[in-house]
């Protein structure tokens, strides 16, 4: 179940846009390095639901956040890069205004002409992260429509994706954030099975609700990354110096319990690529132990070979999470072998946002999986079997 009734939920095409001026909340979120933007998925993904509207004659109030600035001006998270390379996509003009907004200037966007004005960074605003209700009815002076478009941060109830909506009679969801539903709803609703979870990342923390959620229809999981040592240490093996996060031990070992009585392959990796110092990589070793004073940096050989196997012949592979330190080509081979496998295999493919996006699209395999996903911690929240707030308010009861 992903907790949502989509039959419950308006899209944008479920509105009649000509002349209408669409509070289009999207999530452009983007790396930007010296003013550039440096990787497009975001603005890419928003693109199908931004065209959508202007061919229907709608125009657009374009806003998003980037970074966390907590209701300060930082230079460094203006939204200017993002504005100036949506420009040059769309070939018009987007104008980009203050997030702070008075009646008058509420008022000038509302009757202005221009098919997409985007406001500075809301996050500027400190009223996005309290989910100021004034502020929030005031601004929905600005539109006739909502669109929620932000797949990324459907998990946060602030002003602009949460608090807002209340103030607007009609309201939908965007094409990406129906997109991302209905692949979610698929796989964890109806997968062809095998269903294979490949679990990775660092910390085994924010995993436990998913494995938990997961294991009573997934068929096996495989697992890699630093979540993976602290799960080795509740099964009694030794972990030298690995990642080892003591603080969820009993709910780890709880939680491993109960995998093992249920019957569900709940796979760890047999070897490994280890160092002594993660900054002096060019003594790493691939080990089936890790001894005293020695780290696991990723996945080994053996593991590598038995995953790869499984998941050729899944029927479906949801990914979330790298199996080792990617960021480091020294410590890729894991990740880059299990994204290779995920993009050879025959099964319906899903890559969770996050790390385990950025690590496909480093791989540029991105093209060759079914589905990459534009949200971390809002595909988490999925596969842990609970619903988007910010979804949540858009069905109608
Ligand atoms: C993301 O990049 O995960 C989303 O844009 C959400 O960002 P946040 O975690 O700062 O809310």
């Amino acid at each position: 179940m992903i907790g949502h009734n989509l039959s419950k939920i308006k899209t944008v095409r479920d509105f009649d846009l000509n002349g209408k001026k669409i509070f289009l909340r999207g999530d452009l979120n983007c790396p930007i390095e010296n003013n550039v933007v440096k990787d497009d998925t975001r603005i890419e993904a928003l693109l199908p639901t931004i065209k959508y509207i202007i061919e229907n004659n709608g125009q657009i109030v374009l806003v998003s956040h980037h970074g966390r600035p907590h209701g300060e001006y930082i230079e460094d998270l203006s939204l200017k890069p993002v504005a100036r390379r949506l420009e040059e996509i769309l070939d018009i003009e987007v104008s980009l205004v203050d997030c702070r907004l008075d009646d008058k200037k509420i008022q000038e966007i509302y009757e202005n002409n221009q098919k997409v004005t985007m406001l500075e960074n809301i996050r500027f605003c400190p009223e996005e992260r309290e989910g100021d209700r004034k502020y929030a009815k005031k601004m929905s002076k600005i539109a006739d429509i909502y669109i929620n478009d932000a797949f990324g941060t459907c998990h946060r109830k602030h002003l602009s994706t949460f608090f807002i909506v209340q103030y607007f009679e009609k309201k939908g969801i965007g094409l990406l954030v129906e997109r991302e539903l209905k692949t979610y709803a698929d796989v964890l609703e109806n997968p062809s099975h095998p269903l294979i979870v490949v679990m990775g990342g660092s910390k085994v923390s924010d995993k436990i609700r998913v494995i938990k959620n997961m294991m009573s229809f997934a068929d096996t999981f495989l697992i890699g990354g630093g979540m993976a040592y602290t799960l080795m240490k509740v099964k009694g093996y030794d972990i030298g110096n690995s990642l080892f996060e003591k603080e969820v031990y009993n709910v780890a070992k709880e939680t491993i319990e109960y995998i093992e009585n249920d019957g569900v392959d709940f796979i760890l990796p047999q070897d490994h690529l280890i160092v002594k110092d993660i900054d002096k990589p060019e003594n790493k070793r691939y080990s089936r132990q890790i001894p005293e004073g020695w780290i696991g940096v990723d996945i080994g050989l053996k593991t590598i070979e038995n995953y790869r196997k499984v998941i050729l012949e899944a029927g479906t592979v949801i990914w979330n999470g790298p199996m080792g330190i990617f960021e480091k080509t020294e410590y890729a081979e894991g990740t880059k072998l299990i994204a290779k496998a995920i993009a050879e295999t025959s099964a319906f493919t899903v890559v969770g946002g996050g790390d385990s996006g950025r690590a496909i699209r480093s791989f540029n395999l991105n093209q060759k999986v079914d589905f990459v996903s534009t949200g971390g911690g809002a595909s988490l929240r999925l596969l842990e079997g609970y619903g988007l707030p910010c979804v949540e308010i858009l069905e109608e009861k």
